[in-house]
């Protein structure tokens, strides 16, 4: 079996398809016991620093009650209860926390941060959400997927909407890993940068997936899932003017759905969404059950890299 203990989860760049595949089928496997009114104790005597610079539903409660599932104890740290890079450097809250905590969650700005609190804590660090990645989001899509579709590889997934985003990156990462063909759909202003793109096709060499980036919507046919999140990520909500105006003609909306659509086409979103905006309410319903399949695996994904990377297996 496969050996993740100790390491951080900072990106999806940092892990093998086999040691993604494994982290899925280890929350498939949480999941069924679950159901089953089975928890574990992997996490027993583990006290774990949940840090957030910026709000959350879904990755707090999911790394609380995955957590305290497994025997462990987490500790809510909110932006102005630290004092995280202002009146404290990052690497000496870094060094305090490992001094007592087991694992550290950070959300927040800079991916830099969360990478020097797994250099300086010296205990492992889970990327909860940075301006540039959402590694923890595309486990629980990527389970969804495997339960819609029964595997990954050579399914085609559309994501449209701010291409330059958390999401975007993570999804182009994650689907180029596991063999996705992955399109991009999104205006020229808002597509992903090109270094990443470059970085992901390397990958794509190995998986089989590729990569699309469009602005056009016939280019962007037939897909397995269609995705996509809020036009404003948080701390961006200055530039709400500019990005309707940009993203408009880029709302997922039933009439996009059937021109890039299959029949059974799941459509998938991150969550929290701005119906009317980014996706309307009917696509929404319609597609509610998924939806809310994919956020429940947030709990059950965000467990099995606990479990995986500090419990006692
Ligand atoms: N999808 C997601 O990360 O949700 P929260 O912002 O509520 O954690
Ligand atoms: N792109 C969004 C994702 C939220 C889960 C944000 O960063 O706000």
């Amino acid at each position: 079996s496969m050996n993740l203990k100790g390491r951080s989860f900072l990106t999806l760049k940092d892990y093998t398809p086999e040691e993604i595949d494994y982290l899925l089928e280890l929350a498939k496997d949480l999941k069924t016991k679950k159901k089953q009114g089975v928890t574990g104790n992997s996490l027993k005597g583990k006290n774990i620093a949940l840090i957030f610079e910026k709000p959350s539903t879904r990755t707090r409660c999911a790394f609380t009650v995955g957590c305290v599932d497994e025997g462990g104890h987490p500790e809510y740290l909110g932006k102005d209860d630290i004092q995280l890079g202002h009146k404290e450097s990052v690497e000496d809250t870094a060094r305090v926390l490992g001094r007592m905590f087991d694992g550290i969650e950070f959300r927040g700005f800079k991916q830099e941060t969360v990478e020097k609190l797994a250099k300086y804590s010296g205990v492992p660090v889970w990327n909860g959400l940075t301006d540039l990645d959402h590694p923890t989001q595309i486990l629980a899509d990527f389970l969804t997927l495997k339960e819609q579709f029964g595997s990954l590889k050579g399914l085609k997934l559309v994501y449209v909407g701010d291409g330059r985003n958390n999401m975007a990156n993570s999804l182009m990462i994650g689907s180029a890993k596991m063999g996705i063909h992955f399109t991009v759909l999104s205006p020229k202003e808002l597509w992903t940068d090109q270094e990443l793109i470059l970085e992901c096709q390397e990958y794509n060499k190995v998986s089989g997936g590729s990569i699309t980036v469009t602005d056009t919507v016939d280019e962007a046919k037939e897909a397995d899932a269609v995705y996509t999140d809020v036009w404003c990520s948080m701390g961006e909500e200055a530039l709400a003017g500019e990005r309707i105006a940009l993203l408009k003609p880029y709302q997922v909306n039933a009439e996009l759905m059937k021109k890039i659509g299959k029949e059974n086409t799941v459509f998938l979103h991150c969550l929290p969404a701005v119906k009317g905006y980014e996706v309307t309410e009917e696509v929404f319903e319609a597609h509610a059950e998924v939806i809310f399949d994919e956020a429940e695996n947030r709990m059950h994904t965000i467990k099995a890299v606990m479990v995986a990377t500090l419990g006692n297996l």
